[in-house]
């Protein structure tokens, strides 16, 4: 039955093999497979905040909705999340007002707070126990970087109608020296008890929900997934990267990693705020990686301090000579410098994020097609931009006028952003030398136990991995989406790949999209 649901287990159903405190810490629920074919009037793909926001507004409206999940709930990214509910956005309004002019950033900052104001509406009128709380943010400088950052995203910000203030200090961390840029009214919450909420919602409203049920096949009025037909007016695909789009919209977004540690503090002792530092500008990546933090109640004597960043491009990480280790061994660095107090590391994860080179989200009709949606490129504001997505495509799908329907045109194409598009297309571009290149290691007997490596095997590339109890599993290493060489992710046992961002599990099933298919199997012998 699609309406019920029995309790989920997420060991192994996660984006990756490290475990998030928020799915350690919430009641997940799991909903039974598609076994049959449906007619709905839309069908949602992807059960993540984009998805569910989605689902909850149609639903609320009377529409008749399935959602359709190859995992659980949350189990992509929206369950790796630190949720951060911002209007300061890690694109900056400075740089928004560059590329899409003065009034496309104030359209911008006013969906950003309509969404931070839709979660808090939402929480209250659901009665939703998710531990939501306003609090300020503080954005500070990063060593690389100069004042002239945070004066311009004052004067950018306040433009945009964010009421800013430059404060002299930077509350909470005595370590920085100040001065930094406080934004008003921001929030957080425990995403996945929120969203599991809305699930409940959905599902009371008529909504179906099918878990484990993965779409193989979309075009206009159908979707297929295992095996069945779902006929529908309109489609929404959800799934963070789009797997519907084989090409366009994958030229102008690009997948990159990012680390997060989480660590007791004494409950309490940790002043509330969000805080985020301006980037490392002696970065390679066209995207900088900046650090950000916020805490977490825990336990009746502990809060958490989560801090993320140390970012990279997916499939790259080596690019930097830095090792996953490494990252996250410098994340708990810098924070055990500026929060002395923070003792035993409890959390350690990662997750990828789709940055967009023109600084927006795509949300809308997919270009070419009529009643197919997608949400997608959320930067690091994917809990508004997911938010704004469910607003926005419901709005779409009801034939509502939306203020925001142009702002986010997934067709949009911006000349401004021409200089870090090249810079994209040149990294990906170089990414196909790896057929050239020697293999991680010679032969699958340097395998240890829950160790992969991409190898040559005459002129063939070949992933394979060596599961705990010693059985080997080899894959073809080439990924099905445009052909580029995998490479393996020790930290989360992926293989993932370096031009788009498509992950597969170490059993060779697909994670991430663009990809829609599993990896091909390859017979290779131990000796
Ligand atoms: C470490 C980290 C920290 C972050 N911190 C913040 C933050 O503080 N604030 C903020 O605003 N944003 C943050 N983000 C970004 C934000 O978490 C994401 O942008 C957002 O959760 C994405 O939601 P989504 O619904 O688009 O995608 P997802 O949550 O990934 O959901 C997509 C779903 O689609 C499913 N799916 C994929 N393919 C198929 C298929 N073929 N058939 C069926 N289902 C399919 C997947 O299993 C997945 O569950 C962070 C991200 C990471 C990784
Ligand atoms: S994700 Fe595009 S080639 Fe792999």
């Amino acid at each position: 039955m699609a309406g019920s649901s029995t309790q989920a287990n997420y060991d192994n159903e996660t984006s990756g093999s490290n475990i998030s405190v928020w799915i350690d810490t919430a009641q997940a629920r799991e909903f039974a497979p598609l076994q049959e074919n449906i007619e709905v009037d839309t069908v949602i793909i992807g059960a993540g905040i984009a998805g569910i926001t989605t689902a909850y507004c149609l639903t609320q409206a009377g529409k008749k909705v399935a959602v359709i999940e190859d995992g659980l709930p949350c189990s992509g990214e929206t369950g790796r999340t630190t949720a951060h509910i911002v209007n300061a956005l890690d694109d900056f309004y400075s740089e928004l007002e560059k590329i899409h002019g003065k009034d496309n950033a104030k359209l911008a900052a006013e969906s950003h707070t309509a969404a931070i104001d839709f979660v808090e509406r939402t929480v209250e009128k659901e009665g939703i126990e998710c531990e939501f709380t306003r609090l300020s943010g503080y954005l500070f400088l990063h060593p690389s970087d100069k004042i002239k950052t945070l004066q311009d995203e004052h004067a950018a910000s306040n433009k945009a109608g964010i009421k800013t203030e430059l404060v002299d200090k930077v509350p909470g961390i005595s370590y920085e020296q100040g001065p930094a840029l406080m934004f008003p009214d921001q929030a957080q919450f425990h995403p996945l008890k929120y969203l599991f909420a809305l699930l409940e919602r959905i599902v009371e409203k008529g909504g179906k929900v099918f878990t484990h049920t993965h779409a193989e096949e979309i075009k206009e009025g159908l979707v297929i997934a295992n095996g069945f037909s779902i006929k529908a007016n309109n489609i929404v695909v959800a799934t963070n990267t789009p797997i519907n789009n084989l090409f366009t919209i994958h030229t102008k977004q690009h997948a990159y990693r990012t680390y997060v540690i989480a660590a007791l503090v004494p409950k309490g002792k940790v002043e509330k705020a969000l805080w985020w530092d301006t980037g490392d500008h002696d970065s390679k990546w066209v995207s900088i990686p900046y650090t950000y933090v916020r805490t977490q109640a825990y336990d009746d004597t502990h809060d958490l301090l989560i801090a993320g960043g140390q970012d990279h491009k997916t499939g790259q990480a080596d690019a930097e000579d830095i090792s996953q280790d490494e990252r996250y061994k410098n994340l708990e660095d810098w924070a055990r410098l500026r929060f002395p107090i923070m003792t035993e590391v409890v959390y350690k994860w990662s997750g990828q994020v789709i940055e967009p080179v023109d600084s927006l989200a795509f949300i809308g009709r997919n270009p070419g097609d009529n009643n197919i949606y997608i949400i997608t490129g959320d930067s690091g504001n994917g809990m508004t931009h997911g938010t704004i997505g469910g607003m926005l495509v419901s709005d779409l799908i009801m034939g509502i006028n939306n203020p925001w329907r142009k702002l986010y045109d997934p067709a949009r194409i911006s000349i401004k952003a021409t200089g870090d598009f090249l810079k994209e297309a040149g990294n990906m571009a170089a990414q196909y030398a790896d057929y050239l290149k020697a293999g991680d290691i010679k032969s699958v007997k340097d395998l240890a136990p829950n160790e992969g490596a991409i190898l040559n095997v005459g002129l063939h590339k070949v992933a394979a991995y060596r599961s705990t109890s010693g059985t080997l599993n080899a894959y073809t290493a080439i990924c099905p989406h445009l052909g580029c060489v995998l490479q393996w992710n020790a930290d989360e046992t992926s293989f993932d790949c370096p031009c788009h961002g498509s992950r597969f599990t170490n059993e060779g099933v697909v994670i991430n999209g663009p990809a829609l298919s599993d990896l091909k199997r390859y017979e290779i012998k131990e000796e």
